[in-house]
C-alpha cells in the first residue's frame, strides 16, 4: 500500500501506523486480500474519530461546546491561555461526559506554541475558535490589546490550517456586527447591512469576518462558517460548568444572579426610556446549550462536505426579542426569588433593540434553539447557588 503512495498526509501516516503496525484487525487477518485491506482501510478512516481543536475551550461557550462535541463523538483538543478561565474546567468537562479532553495551555497569538499543538495532535480536522477578549467596555479602554489579541489569534490559526490539512474553521462572531439594525430590518437576517462598530471589540468581530472572507477568496483550501451569536446565557444543567465572569460582571445575567444571591446589593437597569414597549432594551437571549449544539451542527456540515459556499454565515439565536424588564419578571417567576433592581441612566454604546431572524440556521444548518428562557434562567440561578455552595462566590 505504501509503494502505491496511498499515504500523502500526516493523517494517513497516523492511520497507516495504527492500522498496519499495531495489533489491528488487519494484522490478525493475514489472509485478507489487498482489495479487502483497502476497503477496511477506507472504512477505518471514515469511522476514525475526528479531532476538533477548540480554542478558548475552558471559557464559557467553549467548555459547553466541548461537552456537546464529545457527546457527538468527536475527540477534542482544548487550547487556552487561561487569561479569563480556569484549568479545572477540564475536570468539569470530564465529569460531565466521562471523557477528558486534551488540554494545552497555549496563547493563540504565539504562532510557534500554536504550531506545536498541531504537530502534537496530527489528526485535527476542524477548529472552533472562541479564544478572544470580549468585554465591550474594556475594549474601549485597551483597543490595542483587543486588536492584537483578537486579530492575531485568528490569523495564526488560518496560517496553520493548510499546512496541517485542517478542513474547516467555525468562527465565533457576534450580532454586534449589525450595530443597531434599522426597524424594518428586525428581526435581523444575515443579509442585513453591517453597521459601523460601536466598540473596538465589535470592530474586531467585523474585521475577523473580513479576514476569513478575504483569505478564502485568495484560494485558501479551507471552509469556514461564521456564527453570529446573540446573547448567550445560562449554564450546564449539571451545575458542573457555567459562566465564570472575572470581577464585576458587565453582562446582565451574571450581574442579575449575583444580585439575587446577595453578592451585589442591587441590579441597575440601564435605561427605561428606549423606544420599546416597556422602555427597556430588547435582546435575543439564547441558552448556551443550544448555542453549543449550533457549533456541532456547523462543524459536521463542513466535515461532511455539505457546505455549499466556502464561507457561510448563520445567526444563532432564538428568533425572539425579550426586554430587560421581561427577563427580570421571568427570572422572578421561574425561581421564586424577588430581585432588587432600580432604573439607572442608559449605558453608552448599548443597542436599543436587536433580535435574530434564525430561519437560515433552522432550514439550512438544520439547527434550532429548543430551550425556553425559563430553562436558561433557572440554570443560571442553579449555577450561582452551586458557586455559593463551593465557596467560590
Ligand atoms: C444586555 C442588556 C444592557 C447589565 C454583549 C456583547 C455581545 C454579546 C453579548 C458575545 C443591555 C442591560 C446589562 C446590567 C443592564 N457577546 N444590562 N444592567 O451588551 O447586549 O451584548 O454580550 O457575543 O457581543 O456586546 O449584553 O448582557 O451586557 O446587556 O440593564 O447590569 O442588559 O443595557 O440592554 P450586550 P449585556
Amino acid at each position: 500500500l505504501r509503494q502505491r503512495g496511498v499515504f500523502y498526509t500526516q493523517q494517513r501516516k497516523i492511520i497507516y501506523h495504527h492500522y498496519f503496525k499495531t495489533n489491528s484487525p488487519l494484522i490478525q487477518s493475514k489472509r485478507k486480500s489487498t482489495k479487502d485491506k483497502i476497503s477496511l482501510f477506507s472504512k477505518y478512516k471514515t469511522t476514525m474519530k475526528k479531532t476538533i481543536l477548540v480554542t478558548g475551550g475552558t471559557g464559557f461557550i467553549g467548555s459547553h461546546t466541548t461537552v456537546e462535541l464529545q457527546n457527538a463523538g468527536y475527540d477534542v483538543v482544548i487550547v487556552d491561555n487561561l487569561s479569563n478561565s480556569q484549568a479545572d474546567v477540564v475536570d468539569g468537562i470530564e465529569k460531565i461526559t466521562g471523557i477528558r479532553p486534551a488540554f494545552e495551555e497555549v496563547d493563540c497569538c504565539d504562532l510557534a506554541g500554536l504550531e506545536a499543538v498541531f504537530q502534537k495532535y496530527p489528526g485535527i480536522q476542524g477548529i472552533i475558535h472562541f479564544a478572544a477578549s470580549k468585554a465591550v467596555g474594556e475594549s474601549v479602554e485597551k483597543p490595542l490589546m483587543y486588536y492584537e489579541n483578537n486579530l492575531l489569534s485568528l490569523i495564526n490559526l488560518l496560517k496553520l490550517m493548510p499546512k496541517y490539512d485542517v478542513k474547516g474553521i467555525i468562527f465565533s462572531s457576534s450580532c454586534t456586527v449589525y450595530g443597531q439594525p434599522d426597524p424594518e430590518n428586525l428581526p435581523v437576517t444575515e443579509e442585513a447591512p453591517i453597521k459601523k462598530a460601536e466598540s473596538p471589540y465589535g470592530n474586531t468581530k467585523q474585521i475577523n469576518e473580513e479576514i476569513v472572507q478575504d483569505y478564502v477568496k485568495s484560494g485558501a483550501p479551507i471552509s469556514a462558517i461564521l456564527l453570529r451569536y446573540f446573547n448567550p446565557i445560562g449554564s450546564h444543567p449539571s451545575g458542573i460548568i457555567g459562566e465564570m465572569p472575572n470581577g464585576v460582571p458587565a453582562n446582565l445575567i451574571p450581574y442579575l444572579t449575583q444580585t439575587a444571591i446577595g453578592i451585589r446589593p442591587c441590579l441597575s437597569v440601564f435605561g427605561d426610556d428606549y423606544d420599546t414597549p416597556d422602555g427597556s432594551c430588547i435582546r435575543d437571549f439564547i441558552y448556551v446549550l443550544d448555542l453549543a449544539k449550533a457549533h456541532v451542527a456547523a462543524m459536521a456540515r463542513i466535515l461532511e462536505g455539505k457546505n455549499t459556499e466556502p464561507v457561510e454565515i448563520y445567526n444563532v439565536g432564538t428568533g425572539k426579542g425579550v426586554s430587560v424588564f421581561e427577563l427580570i419578571n421571568t427570572f422572578e417567576k421561574c425561581t421564586g426569588v424577588k430581585l432588587n433592581y432600580k432604573v439607572a441612566p442608559r449605558r453608552p454604546g448599548d443597542i436599543e433593540k436587536v433580535w435574530g431572524n434564525v430561519d437560515k440556521a433552522n432550514k439550512v444548518l438544520g439547527w434550532k434553539a429548543v430551550h425556553t428562557l425559563e430553562e436558561a434562567l433557572s440554570s443560571a440561578w442553579n449555577w450561582q447557588k452551586v458557586l455559593r455552595e463551593r465557596g467560590i462566590m
